[in-house]
């Protein structure tokens, strides 16, 4: 039998820079009542939404992500030839083939090897936990790990349990070698026996010549599940980093909606003073976007800044969920 050689890979990772894409158009409760039987103030009290963003019609997830991307590199310092891997984690980009991670690898000017991953909100920790492993493992000394989301192409915009939560955006990570470790262990599972409360219906929304499939949730199916489960995951992520609750400088839950933000925390007895993430006010429910979207919330609003400790929890479709407690990364333009 030959012996096969394995590579060395990095003894610590960290996320090195981050970059994020809002669209520019800011969609109010108001516009989204004009189609939805529902009221900006029901929005805002079940919620915590007062306004998100919608991408343009005529802008994509790659143009989105490509944007955070370039950002993310800008912060990390490096160039997008050093980039050994490309992981975007999506569940909207409208298409299974092909793929989103080459066309945006390519549009960086990048041909690492590229691949999505589909974990629904989930889809971001997932990846950054695969990218971290990747480095450590030796397979790639740098990778680019992309959330990012065009929901509103798949909202039915007169469906009251979707269409004034899901919103559009894009956050990106590079993942590199570190001297100590800034990516702790993940905690993550599924739970496929409830695979049909978040999915995919061929109810369609007529868009210009072509039809395209709606998301429908069980909104009160993910309320009776995530602020519990995630509750154990919590604790789980950090005590798998050899830290306690104490420890953290910052929690950066999804952004699906702020009663279940608040519920988690309180299930968490998280102690009072550590900063919590509550983006979803201004940007709504970006799914595989939300986290990195938040953290850069959180350091520009000055709630938390680059080296500092945060933890990650995010869950969805699947359902899927994933954590990690993690070094704040510099930020773009920050
Ligand atoms: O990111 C992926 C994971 N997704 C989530 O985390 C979403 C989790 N779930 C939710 O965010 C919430 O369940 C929703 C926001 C989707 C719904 O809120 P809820 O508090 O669970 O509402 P409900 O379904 O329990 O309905 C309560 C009441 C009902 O009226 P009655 O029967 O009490 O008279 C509904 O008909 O609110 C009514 N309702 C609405 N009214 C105005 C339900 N949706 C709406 C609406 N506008 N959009």
């Amino acid at each position: 039998m030959s012996k096969i050689s394995q590579r060395p890979g990095a003894a610590a990772t960290a996320m090195l820079g981050l970059g994020i894409y809002r669209p520019e158009r800011v969609v109010t409760n108001a516009e989204i009542c004009e189609v939805l039987d529902s009221s900006d103030e029901w929005i805002q009290s079940r919620t915590g939404i007062q306004r998100r963003r919608f991408a343009r019609e005529d802008e994509t997830v790659i143009d989105m992500g490509v944007a955070a991307a370039e950002d993310a590199l800008k912060a990390a310092g490096i160039t997008a030839d050093q980039i050994g891997a490309v992981i975007v984690a999506s569940t909207t980009q409208g298409q299974h083939t092909p793929h989103a991670a080459p066309m945006l690898a390519d549009r960086l000017g990048s041909r690492a090897a590229s691949f999505d991953v589909s974990a629904g909100c989930a889809g971001f920790c997932h990846a950054l936990s695969v990218a971290s492993d990747l480095v450590r493992g030796g397979s790639a000394e740098y990778a680019l790990v992309v959330g990012v989301e065009k929901v509103s192409d798949f909202l039915d915009p007169t469906d009251r349990s979707t269409a004034m939560i899901f919103a559009d955006g894009a956050g990106a990570v590079v993942v590199g070698p570190a001297d100590e470790p800034g990516i702790g262990p993940v905690a993550w599972g599924s739970d496929g026996s409830q695979s049909q409360v978040i999915r995919q219906e061929p109810r369609c929304r007529q868009v210009e010549h072509d039809q395209q499939p709606v998301i429908a949730m069980e909104g009160q199916a993910v309320f009776r599940w995530a602020p519990f489960k995630m509750a154990d995951v919590a604790r789980e992520a950090v005590a798998s980093a050899g830290l306690e609750l104490a420890d953290l400088d910052a929690f950066v839950p999804h952004q699906a909606n702020m009663r279940i933000t608040d519920t988690l925390v309180r299930n968490l007895k998280l102690p009072e003073g550590i900063p919590v993430a509550r983006d979803i006010a201004d940007t709504g429910n970006t799914s595989a976007a939300s986290v990195p979207l938040a953290i850069e919330r959180m350091v520009r609003d000055g709630e938390a800044k680059p080296g500092d400790t945060a933890l990650l929890i995010a869950f969805g479709a699947g359902l899927s969920y994933a954590g990690q407690v993690v070094t704040l990364p510099p930020v773009a333009g920050l």
